[in-house]
């Protein structure tokens, strides 16, 4: 039976952190032993809010993707590969760019929340309004059935399916409509308690330095009723506590017990989190070197991965200008 297959794709926008790993990456590795998977670094996308420092992201994509192979992804499971390098990406943008009213574009909330956050990036260009058309163009290039994102994504993939809607009505059926595939982790909050994002610089970064992670492990918010070490503390309101649940299962009950008898307090708490991050990364962060010092493998396994990511955006491409009627060169 040939395996359904699955494209997910990221930003390469900062180095990657703890909310990446269990978010995604960790998802992204199981999901290979299941799927034909595609795995895309999505630097057009990255473009679009970073073109005034565009000299960053060829860095940062080794980087992310030595995070990624870390991680455990198999470039002999699973197809990674750059999405600028595969130029299908680009013509089946504009064949839906075509299909996609303004009004679709205009109304999605996460271009709303971006316009909203990110002031600083002057983001109010053409091609940022068409982010999410981009992001159909990726999904259905691959005929991907499911997509695994985080709830972030969904107001995406409901205007994937819209396009998709769109286009096989028009044209023929084409393309599968997508369906999300959401991860079963809660979210992982930064360190103030807020969304984890590199806007906000409240992350542990996959690549820290232990000392780095005790120092931003102690920066923890912790539960705000607590404020003297007498007192009885919350764990369940406790974000630091949130950590222990993740990363490091077999100290919680403990911990719950230190925190609702004001046994400790919460400077000691943060100190032994902060170790068993240390220890927790340890292993992760020999294998990132390994990959960040090899980086020719890198470039070798991405260009076996755009080879690959190739034939078979050709062929959907290939389709597609057969039912639109842009062929190549109509008179073959
Ligand atoms: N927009 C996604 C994000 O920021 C990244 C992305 C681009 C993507 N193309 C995709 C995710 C296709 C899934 C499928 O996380
Ligand atoms: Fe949070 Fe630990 Fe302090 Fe309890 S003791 S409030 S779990 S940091």
């Amino acid at each position: 039976m040939t395996k359904k297959r699955i494209l997910s794709g990221m930003r390469p926008t900062g180095r990657l952190h703890l909310g990446h790993l269990v978010g995604a990456l960790n998802n992204w590795v199981r999901l290979q032993e299941e799927y034909e998977c595609f795995f895309m670094v999505a630097d057009w996308h990255a473009l679009m809010s970073e073109y005034e420092n565009s000299k960053a992201l060829k860095e940062c994509i080794y980087d992310n993707v030595a995070d990624w192979l870390a991680a455990g992804l198999d470039p002999d499971k699973s197809t990674l590969f750059i999405q600028s390098e595969v130029h299908e990406h680009l013509d089946l943008f504009m064949a839906f760019s075509v299909l996609a009213p303004l009004g679709w574009l205009e109304r999605c909330p996460t271009y709303k929340e971006q316009m909203r956050e990110l002031k600083d990036r002057h983001i109010s260009t053409y091609a940022f309004l068409g982010y999410p058309v981009l992001q159909a163009a990726d999904i259905c290039l691959y005929k991907s059935l499911v997509v695994p994102v985080g709830e972030d994504q969904l107001p995406h993939l409901e205007l994937t399916r819209e396009i998709v809607r769109k286009f096989n009505g028009l044209y023929g059926e084409v393309f599968p409509e997508p369906k999300p595939l959401l991860t079963q982790i809660p979210r992982l909050s930064g360190l103030d308690g807020r969304k984890m994002s590199k806007s906000y610089n409240n992350f542990i970064a996959l690549s820290d330095e232990p000392e780095m992670i005790m120092k931003k492990t102690q920066s923890m918010f912790t539960d705000p009723k607590r404020i003297r070490k007498t007192d009885v503390g919350h764990p369940e309101e406790c974000n630091v506590f949130e950590y222990y649940k993740i990363f490091s299962p077999e100290d919680k009950n403990e911990v719950a017990l230190w925190c609702k008898n004001a046994e400790r307090g919460c400077t000691e708490c943060k100190k032994i989190l902060g170790e068993r991050l240390v220890k927790f990364l340890g292993p992760f962060q020999a294998r990132r070197e390994a990959f960040i010092e090899d980086k020719k493998k890198i470039t070798y396994i991405l260009e076996k991965g755009r080879a690959q990511a190739s034939c078979v955006a050709l062929e959907t491409m290939k389709e597609v200008r057969h039912v639109t009627g842009m062929v190549a060169c109509p008179t073959k």
